[in-house]
């Protein structure tokens, strides 16, 4: 993280008192069909996304509220047409940028966006056709692959974002092969749970462990794992977390519906189009919120518990940071 925004992130954080990033889900559609997401179900609302204007507004909504990081995910990112002038806003403003992308879209798209994009996540959740076949898309891991080679032409940090369930277990030897190849960098968690959607696909208690005691191996022997080793702990051990996430970032949806807990209870605050974020953040319902979800443990994906863990300043994962080479953002 470079200083400048360290210092945003402290303001943000002991000043406002308030979310320092933005999960912009930027448009609701999506190009494949997941057997662990069910975002792409709503591929049809997509006439009701916010429209570049009213994105543009939002922005400016939310760097007055102190957001310092704007992450964009969807459904599928890439299938906005619009995506470079938002990126490009979003860095004129001062903020800095990250997208997740499933990558079917990316070595055709990436010129026109790299300049504006400080982090660049690919979804590929195995090295081989089990990755198609799970979201439901043809081509997609070769086509995610070789839009990382063409990305790996610009400066952006890149990393391979990869979703542990019960079919990719055997998986983890060639994915941190695959990144180690591609000299990008990567992470693992926990699928999380989507009810009546993707429970089947959960790993048991004991698989979990072990893959995660496989990941942490890796990791000591310098494969390019990006997720602190105290997260990568939560799973490796079994321990408790206390979340900070509803301080640290907000959701706003497709549609402009700001968020909390997306998955699990989906907490709605209002919408962009109507309610000012900093009102809601310094509102005592909000605070109310953030106090009550503390011990919730719900949620496993990292930047949920990473960023629970930086909010307390935990001192093993400021060290860890400090001194990795490796660092996202
Ligand atoms: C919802 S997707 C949106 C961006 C893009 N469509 C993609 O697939 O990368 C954002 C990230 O969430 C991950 N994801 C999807 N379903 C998940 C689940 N049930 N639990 C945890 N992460 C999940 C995806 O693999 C992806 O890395
Ligand atoms: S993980 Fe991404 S690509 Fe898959 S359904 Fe969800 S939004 Fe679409
Ligand atoms: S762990 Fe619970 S409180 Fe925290 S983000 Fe997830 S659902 Fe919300």
């Amino acid at each position: 993280m470079k200083l400048i925004d360290l210092l945003k992130v402290l303001k943000t954080r002991f000043i406002l008192n308030s979310p320092y990033q933005l999960l912009h889900l930027i448009t609701s559609k999506c190009n494949c069909k997941c057997d662990i997401c069910n975002l792409w179900k709503r591929s049809s609302e997509y006439k009701n996304d916010l429209t570049t204007k009213e994105i543009i507004e939002m922005l400016n909504d939310a760097k007055k509220a102190g957001i310092v990081f704007y992450s964009v995910l969807g459904g599928e990112p890439l299938l906005r047409d619009d995506l470079k002038v938002i990126l490009k806003y979003a860095k004129e403003i001062g903020m800095t940028t990250a997208v997740v992308t499933n990558g079917y879209n990316l070595k055709e798209k990436c010129r026109e966006i790299y300049p504006f994009i400080d982090l660049l996540v690919v979804s590929i959740d195995s090295n081989d056709d089990l990755h198609d076949e799970m979201r439901r898309c043809k081509g997609l891991r070769e086509k995610a692959i070789e839009g990382i080679k063409e990305c790996k032409k610009s400066k952006m940090k890149i990393t391979i974002n990869s979703i542990i369930n019960n079919r990719n277990l055997s998986k983890i030897d060639g994915l941190v092969n695959l990144a180690r190849e591609l000299k990008v960098n990567i992470s693992f968690q926990p699928m999380d749970n989507i009810r009546g959607y993707n429970e089947h696909l959960q790993p048991s208690y004991g698989e979990l462990q072990a893959a995660f005691k496989k990941i942490i191996e890796y990791k000591k022997k310098d494969f390019p794992v990006i997720n602190s080793f105290e997260y990568l702990k939560i799973f490796s051990e079994r321990k408790k977390y206390t979340c900070y996430a509803p301080r640290c970032f907000i959701n706003v949806e497709a549609n402009g519906d700001i968020s909390s807990c997306l998955h699990v209870y989906n907490k709605k605050w209002g919408n962009t189009r109507s309610s000012s974020m900093k009102d809601i953040f310094q509102s005592k319902e909000y605070r109310i919120y953030c106090k009550n979800v503390k011990n919730c443990n719900e949620c496993n994906v990292a930047c949920v518990i990473e960023s629970s863990l930086l909010y307390v300043l935990n001192p093993k994962i400021l060290i860890e940071k400090a001194f990795s080479y490796r660092s996202t953002i």
